[in-house]
């Protein structure tokens, strides 16, 4: 790489980043006001988490987590919409940190809301516990490399998190996961869920095969072995 590309790209870019002004979105009724890089979709097609859980009936969470988080589009959305009571929250990125703190004092949510830096759920106190799981996580294995909001590498990410979910979620926990189909089938999981002692119990709006566009799909996962909660059947 050139001096020049590498000065673009080392110093440039991210004094741009820093000094363009953060967005302001209200979700459920909660203010989160974050930096664009930092949306990874959450505000847009991470939304439709909001109606899909409602048409399946599912009850209030007494405490759900949002993996990979980013800023919480998703997450503070449950919350601020009555989905859940109590909200985890965890992210690799300082940044992504940052912003969900800064949202936390904001709305005075301190006694609701737990905000942990994270590399998958390495730094997570073994007491965290929670009924839902909810994550928009990186949707690329060949794709976007460098591009920590896209990028798993192998497949990484999604394995360490499903072999390492099972002493954190109730027995009668459920993990959504929203994927994109341009990246993605359920096939693409199923095996590395299995393996972790899961399984895939519903799937909503999956294609068999890639699709050539971004398209996106849900899928329920469950500790093996458990019955499912009626709303995830
Ligand atoms: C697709 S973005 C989703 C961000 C946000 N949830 C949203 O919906 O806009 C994926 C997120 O995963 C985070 N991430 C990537 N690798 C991670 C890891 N190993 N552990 C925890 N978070 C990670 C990135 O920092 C990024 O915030």
């Amino acid at each position: 790489m050139s001096i020049v590309k590498r000065l673009e790209k080392e110093v440039v870019r991210p004094v741009l980043r820093w000094a363009r002004p953060a967005k302001r979105v209200v979700l459920g009724g909660i203010a989160i006001d974050y930096k664009a890089e930092l949306d990874g979709g959450g505000i847009e097609f991470g939304q439709e988490f909001i109606p899909f859980l409602r048409s399946r009936g599912m009850p209030v969470q007494r405490r759900a987590f949002e993996w990979c988080s980013g800023p919480a589009f998703i997450g503070f959305s449950l919350l601020g919409n009555g989905l859940c009571e109590t909200l985890c929250l965890a992210d690799i990125n300082p940044a992504a940190v940052a912003s969900c703190r800064n949202t936390v004092r904001q709305n005075h949510l301190e006694n609701r809301v737990s905000v942990y830096q994270s590399n998958n759920l390495r730094s997570l106190p073994e007491g965290e516990k929670w009924g839902l799981v909810v994550s928009n996580p990186p949707h690329f294995i060949d794709q976007y490399e460098g591009d920590i909001r896209a990028h798993d590498p192998g497949w990484n990410i999604h394995r360490e998190f499903f072999s390492t979910i099972h002493g954190h979620l109730e027995d009668d926990g459920v993990i959504v996961l929203q994927e994109n189909n341009r990246g993605s089938t359920v096939e693409t999981f199923r095996e590395m869920i299995d393996f972790a002692g899961l399984e895939i119990v519903f799937t909503y709006g999956d294609k068999p095969t890639l699709t050539a566009k971004s398209e996106f799909f849900f899928m329920g996962i469950v500790k093996k072995g458990v019955t499912a909660p009626a709303w995830a059947r």
